[in-house]
């Protein structure tokens, strides 16, 4: 089986068929199929998912495999320069956190809220897009996995729990007013996909 041994990986975002004969779309799950105005079906992955494409050579010519959707793997790259803090625009007092989603539902400004210390509303702006004062640092990590968009998350060790806290924005876009010297209260991770 020399056919292995020339194969390579392409990787491309969507995939068009441009055979208008083709009735049937090939067989790829995790997919969206399309048709532009040309009536070539496009093909693009779920989000979360990358296109690989294989490339073999089958007696001396190179030939396309079909593509498969294969879910993206996310790794975090930690840092220690910097220490990222859970600071609010605003704060309301306020004991039921069901009404403390209300309140950052209806302010334009607000994009992610949570209860702290008991009877208080935390309101935060961009990038913070999830707050939450409570659970561990894994779960932390598991809510970033579980939203696309997330970027960065950073902890803070507070006496009353564990603030988390997501962004979706990379660590460089952070505005620097939420920067402060690094000390080991706090851990600051970007979410690496690929
Ligand atoms: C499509 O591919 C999946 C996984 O490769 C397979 O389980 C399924 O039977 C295929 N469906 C058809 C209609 O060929
Ligand atoms: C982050 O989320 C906010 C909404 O909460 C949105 O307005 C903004 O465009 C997003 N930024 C990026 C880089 O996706
Ligand atoms: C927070 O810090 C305290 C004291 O340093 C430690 O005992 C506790 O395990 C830390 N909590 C988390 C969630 O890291």
């Amino acid at each position: 089986m020399n056919n292995l041994l020339c194969s390579v990986l392409l990787i491309s975002v969507i995939l068009i068929l441009t055979d208008a004969g083709c009735l049937t779309y090939p067989n790829i799950t995790d997919a969206n199929f399309d048709k532009d105005c040309n009536g070539n079906a496009v093909i693009t992955c779920y989000e979360g998912f990358k296109m690989i494409q294989g490339l073999e050579c089958v007696e001396e010519e190179w030939r396309y495999q079909n593509p498969i959707c294969k879910r993206t793997e996310c790794r975090y790259k930690y840092s220690n320069v910097k220490a990222l803090s859970p600071n609010p625009y605003g704060r309301r007092p306020e004991s039921d956190p069901a009404k403390c989603d209300e309140t950052c539902a209806n302010d334009i400004r607000c994009s992610a809220a949570t209860m702290i210390w008991g009877d208080n509303c935390a309101l935060y702006e961009t990038p913070f897009i999830f707050v939450s004062l409570d659970g561990k640092e894994d779960q932390c990590i598991e809510k970033c996995n579980e939203m696309s968009e997330c970027k960065t998350f950073g902890t803070r060790n507070d006496s009353t729990g564990l603030f988390c806290y997501l962004f979706n924005v990379t660590l460089d876009k952070i505005p620097e007013k939420l920067k402060q010297i690094y000390t080991s209260d706090f851990t600051v991770a970007e979410k690496i996909c690929e």
